[in-house]
């Protein structure tokens, strides 16, 4: 089993939107029993909330569904159960790097498995209001992001 989080600041935007959009190309893959996935956020404020309206909007759209998807906090513990840590963006790496010492988790971005992007860092659109912009980087990086696991662990 391949356990990965999805890592940002709120876990109402950016991470449930790649937890959404990793679990249906997985479930399309039939890969459920081989990778565990879930997110989490490294700031307090929206803990208990359900995605974002922006997020839910574009998910629907797309046919993805994050119903049941709760927001909460990063912790301790998750840096011993999972293998990846995937942030969204060098604010969210750089919490996950101060925190996680020399747990046995590889922290990595998201956008780090596109190839030939100037930006490495997904804009958050709680501020920027662009959701379709976060779709295409998080879809682009799920679907890389998918490519690598399966190639590295053998999945099929
Ligand atoms: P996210 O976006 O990290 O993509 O979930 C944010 C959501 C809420 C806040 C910041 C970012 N906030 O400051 O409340």
């Amino acid at each position: 089993m391949v356990r990965v989080l999805f890592v940002c600041l709120g876990n109402i935007c950016r991470s449930p939107m790649a937890e959404a959009v990793f679990r249906d190309l997985v479930k399309k893959e039939q890969l459920e029993d081989q990778i565990q996935i879930d997110s989490c956020g490294t700031g307090d404020w929206h803990l208990g909330e359900a995605p974002h309206a922006g997020t839910k909007e574009i998910l629907h759209q797309q046919g993805i569904s994050c119903d049941g998807m709760k927001s909460r906090l990063l912790t301790a513990d998750d840096f011993k159960q999972f293998d990846y840590m995937v942030a969204m963006d060098q604010n969210n790496y750089r919490t996950l790097i101060q925190t996680g010492g020399q747990e046995r988790a590889a922290v990595v971005k998201l956008m780090k498995f596109v190839e030939d992007i100037e930006d490495d860092d997904i804009p958050d659109p709680y501020y920027t209001g662009d959701f379709g912009q976060t779709y295409r980087l998080v879809s682009e990086g799920c679907n890389r992001l998918l490519q690598f696991l399966k190639e590295k662990h053998h999945l099929a």
